[in-house]
This record gives C-alpha cells, structure tokens and sequence, in this order.
C-alpha cells in the first residue's frame, strides 16, 4: 500500500466504482461515499476483496453536515486524505433547453453537479492540505466543451466545474495541491444504459446522431468506466505532476473533431 487516501464522490456508481478499484490498485485506501448504502457497500466490499482497504460511507453530498460527516468518517478510519475524486453527478432525464426546462431541474442538477463538488471540495481540501497536499480531481463532461448538448442546465454545471477546478488550482498550488478536471465522453454505465440503450441496441439502428450510432466511425467515442477511472488515477498520480488547472478531455476526440 501507499499509505494515501482517496475519498471518492459517487464511488458505489459506474465510473465511481471502477475508480474505487483503480485507485486501490495503485496502493490507496479507498473512502467510498454514496447516496445508496448498498451501492457504496457493494464497492468498498469489491475493493476488499481484491486485496484493499475500503470504507463505506453513506452521504448526501447535496448536503453540507453530510458532506462534513462522510470526511470525519473517513478521517476516522485512515487518519489523512491525500486525495479526491468528485464523481458524483449525472443528468437529469427531464434536462432541455434553456427555455423549456423546468426550474426544479435546474435546481436537482446544480444541486447535484455544482453544489455537492462545491461542498466536497470545501470539507475535503483542509483535510488534503494537513496531509501536505495532494489532488483533487473533478467529474465534467464533453458536454460542457461541444455547442450542442440540448441538456442546457447539465452543460451550464459541468461548465462551473471547469471554472472552479481553475479556481482552486491557483488558489491551493501553495499548499501543494493540483486540481484537475476530467470532461468525459460516454461511458457505457448502467445509468447510461438505461437512457440510451447498448451498443449493440444502437448497432440495430440508434439514432445516426448518437455517438452510440456513430460507434463504428468513431470508435473512441464510446468508453468504459476503467477508462476514466485510469485517467483520474493518473490525474493524481506524481507522473502529472506539471498538470494543475486543466480539463482533460476524455472524451475520444468527440470535442476535437
Ligand atoms: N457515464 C457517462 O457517459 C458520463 C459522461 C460525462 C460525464 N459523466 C460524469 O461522470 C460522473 C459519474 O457518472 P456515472 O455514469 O458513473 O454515474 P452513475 O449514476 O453510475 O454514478 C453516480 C453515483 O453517484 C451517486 N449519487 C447520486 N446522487 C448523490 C448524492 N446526492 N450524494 C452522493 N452520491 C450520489 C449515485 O448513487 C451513483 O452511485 C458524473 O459526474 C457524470 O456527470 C458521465
């Protein structure tokens, strides 16, 4: 083990869980906190039984006193935290345009997306920085990079997270901390599944729009949770060392081109 820490937002979901794996794999012990206990317990006991250490934690990141809780726990069990992976978020399935969306849902995603990666940051960067640094590593999404997203509410709060990922990166250098973000492209999750359906679904005739539909031409547009989560442990790993500030487009090339 490395002896580090991650606390991982969201890490009973898709890209959470992969990650919670990952980030045990290159030698962290593992905080995994979730809405869902069973989520957040199904990973933590996947991380275990693969030779980790992991914690399960139940919280509502939406919520500051649960925010505050889920670190304190954390911080109980392994003593520092060397690093963060805000992945809790998602779409709304009612999210559209600017002018048709309803205010709750701006509300839910804000809350959600902006909101919870806010308070996470706000309870965890104190605890990183007593370690003597370390990474915060933020959850965007190729949405927030193309002009042509129709979930206008989702695009405006991942948006926020690239601004607030610079933000702390100049703000937290001094304390040894680098903050990145990380703008996904599609991840085949169960979440996504359920909205969008399967490759091979898509294969049958998707909509020609969808990058799903578009599998076959753009091959790297389509990914995996592992892929990600590879991504954020490099994020915080000493090999991006010179990477503070930035918003890595994990998207494919699907805001490139
Ligand atoms: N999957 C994709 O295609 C894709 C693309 C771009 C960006 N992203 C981003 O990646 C992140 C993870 O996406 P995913 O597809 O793995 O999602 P997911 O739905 O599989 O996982 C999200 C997890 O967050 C948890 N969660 C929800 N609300 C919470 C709350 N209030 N407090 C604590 N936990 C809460 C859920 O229970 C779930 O386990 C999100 O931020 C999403 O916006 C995903």
């Amino acid at each position: 083990m490395s002896g580090k820490v991650v606390l991982i937002s969201g890490g009973g979901g898709g890209i959470g869980s992969a990650a919670a794996l990952a980030f045990a794999a290159a030698g962290y012990a593992v905080v995994v906190v979730d809405l869902l206990a069973e989520s957040a317990e199904r990973a933590a006991s996947a991380v275990r039984e693969a030779g980790g250490e992991a914690l399960a934690v139940t919280a509502d990141i939406t919520q500051d006193a649960s925010v505050a809780a889920a670190v304190a726990a954390g911080l109980k069990q392994f003593g520092r935290l060397d690093a963060l992976y805000n992945c809790a978020g998602g779409t709304d399935p009612m999210d559209g345009n600017v002018t048709d969306v309803p205010l709750e849902v701006f509300d839910r995603t804000m809350n959600l997306d902006l909101r919870g990666t806010f308070l996470c940051c706000r309870h965890a960067i104190p605890a990183i920085i007593a370690a003597g640094g370390g990474a915060v590593i933020n959850m965007s999404s190729g949405a927030a990079l193309r002009g042509a997203s129709p979930y206008h509410v989702y695009s405006a709060a991942k948006g926020a997270i690239i601004s607030l990922t610079r933000a702390m990166a100049g703000t937290y250098a001094k304390q040894n901390i680098r903050v990145n973000c990380i703008a996904s492209g599609r991840v085949q999750t169960d979440r996504i599944i359920r909205t969008w359906g399967t490759l091979e679904q898509a294969a049958k005739g998707g909509d020609p729009q969808d990058p799903v539909g578009r599998q076959r031409e753009y091959p790297f547009w389509i990914g995996e949770p592992e892929h990600i989560a590879a991504t954020a442990v490099f994020l915080a790993s000493d090999g991006a060392r010179m990477i503070t500030g930035a918003t890595v487009p994990a998207d494919g090339g699907r805001s490139a081109y």
